[in-house]
């Protein structure tokens, strides 16, 4: 009942879908090889605020580089919590932001292309949910 599966096939590479789960918005986002190659340069960046992964599929203790949180090696897939860790507010995606990633109007936050928040109040990476590939075009949430 607490999961959902999320049919993926048509989101395009450099787009995203917003889906609600348990009550709050998902974001899937199908990232651009530019996208990964700039989130994971910036692991080493001294602007990281918080060096957590906050990926609930692994151990609580990784770090905050773009591998542990991404759905998988490639980093193509990107599935985050759609849910400001400042206040709560919706970021705005799709390039958002001084980052590329997204972007928070409330108060000015902002996340860069692994959701890493950069700049701003927020205090927390946008947090990864449980989800797991059930197939080459589903995701499962939860
Ligand atoms: Fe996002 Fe305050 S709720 S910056």
């Amino acid at each position: 009942l607490s999961s959902i599966r999320v049919d993926i096939a048509d989101v395009a590479v450099g787009s995203q879908i917003t889906v609600k789960w348990l009550g709050k918005p998902v974001f899937i986002r199908r990232r651009t090889a530019e996208e990964i190659e700039q989130a994971r340069a910036d692991n080493t960046a001294d602007n990281l605020i918080d060096g957590f992964a906050r990926n609930d599929n692994r151990a609580a203790d990784l770090s905050a580089d773009d591998q542990n949180r991404a759905m998988d090696e490639t980093g193509e897939w990107l599935v985050m919590m759609g849910v400001c860790t400042h206040l709560g507010c919706v970021p705005l995606g799709d390039g958002a932001g001084e980052f590329g990633g997204w972007y928070c109007p409330c108060h000015g936050s902002h996340y860069d292309t692994s959701g890493r928040i950069r700049k701003g109040p927020a205090p927390e990476n946008l947090p990864v949910p449980v989800a797991e590939f059930v197939d080459e075009t589903t995701i499962k949430l939860g």
